[in-house]
């Protein structure tokens, strides 16, 4: 049994399977992602306290906007999945780390929001939905995934707190369009793009990435993220994988793309819940 282990702080628990694809891996630093989150159950409880006194040096607006938008149940994150990504953003802006940020997958909008909050306007945010029913997932997704993709289908999902779940939401796009305005980001005035359709169509990356938030949940849009926006990753840049301990189909992407590669090259952490992919060089 490879990856990681399904016990981080903040995570949704949707996955069951532990299973992961990590191919021919029998050389520790080669392929088994395992090796560089094997030093989190050390510094865990110290990594998470850490993460707790840096968010009070955020600027105000970033964590009013965190607060706003969990008030409010626009977004499925914990409120230390937002900090980490908000975290990020400005690392980067302080770092100079150059680069678009993506988000793809943001259902109301919420992480997208928080990442627009914590971004220089300058730096353009790329946002990804079908902005409609989730799409069906693959023969690579596990028995979790298909037993919460037929709930969704059959219509009796439950949004956040009991709202109607955002997969039933008309005009999700035009919704989400607001949610950004009325939380003090228009979307034109701060350099944001929602785009919609499926990622397999419609992500397209010619530019250098410094963030890339991957929440499209199951194997083959997040394989499809990764294989396209991983190569234009900056060095110091971050992806950050949602659903790598929530949902087996994303584990088995993301363990199947970097374990044919130096895991050397990256920085990996999932002290939040989600999994941080940081290049650190670029010959991965
Ligand atoms: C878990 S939600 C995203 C949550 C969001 N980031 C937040 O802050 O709450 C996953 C989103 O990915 C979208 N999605 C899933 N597969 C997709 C695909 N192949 N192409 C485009 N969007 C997709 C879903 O429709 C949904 O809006």
């Amino acid at each position: 049994m490879l990856g990681i282990r399904a016990d981080a702080p903040g995570g949704r628990g949707g996955a069951t399977s532990s299973q992961a694809v990590v191919p021919n891996v029998d050389k520790p630093g080669v392929g088994d992602p395992r090796v560089l989150t094997a030093s989190r159950k050390r510094s865990g409880r110290l990594a998470e306290f850490g993460a707790r006194v840096r968010t009070q040096f955020f600027p105000r607006k970033v964590r009013r906007t965190i607060v706003e938008v969990r008030r409010r149940r626009l977004t499925y994150l914990s409120s230390a999945r937002l900090n980490r990504l908000a975290e990020l953003c400005l690392d980067h802006e302080r770092a100079g780390v150059p680069g678009i940020i993506v988000e793809a997958g943001c259902a109301l909008g919420g992480a997208s929001i928080v990442m627009a909050a914590s971004k220089a306007v300058d730096r353009r945010l790329a946002v990804y939905d079908v902005f409609g029913m989730i799409p069906e997932p693959s023969d690579e997704d596990g028995e979790d995934v298909k037993r919460r993709y037929a709930a969704i289908r059959s219509g009796d999902s439950e949004g956040i707190g009991g709202d109607l779940y955002y997969g039933y939401v008309e005009n999700l796009c035009e919704r989400v369009k607001l949610n950004f305005a009325s939380a003090g980001y228009d979307c034109a005035r701060n350099n944001v793009t929602l785009v919609p359709g499926l990622v397999q169509d419609t992500l397209k990356v010619d530019e250098r990435v410094s963030l890339a938030h991957i929440d499209v949940d199951w194997y083959a849009p997040v394989w499809v993220c990764l294989s396209r926006i991983e190569p234009k990753l900056s060095v110091g840049g971050s992806l950050v994988l949602d659903d790598y301990h929530d949902w087996s189909g994303c584990r088995r992407a993301v363990d199947s793309y970097f374990g044919s590669r130096s895991l050397d090259a990256y920085r990996i952490d999932d002290r939040a819940g989600s999994l941080v992919v940081t290049k650190v060089r670029h010959d991965a």
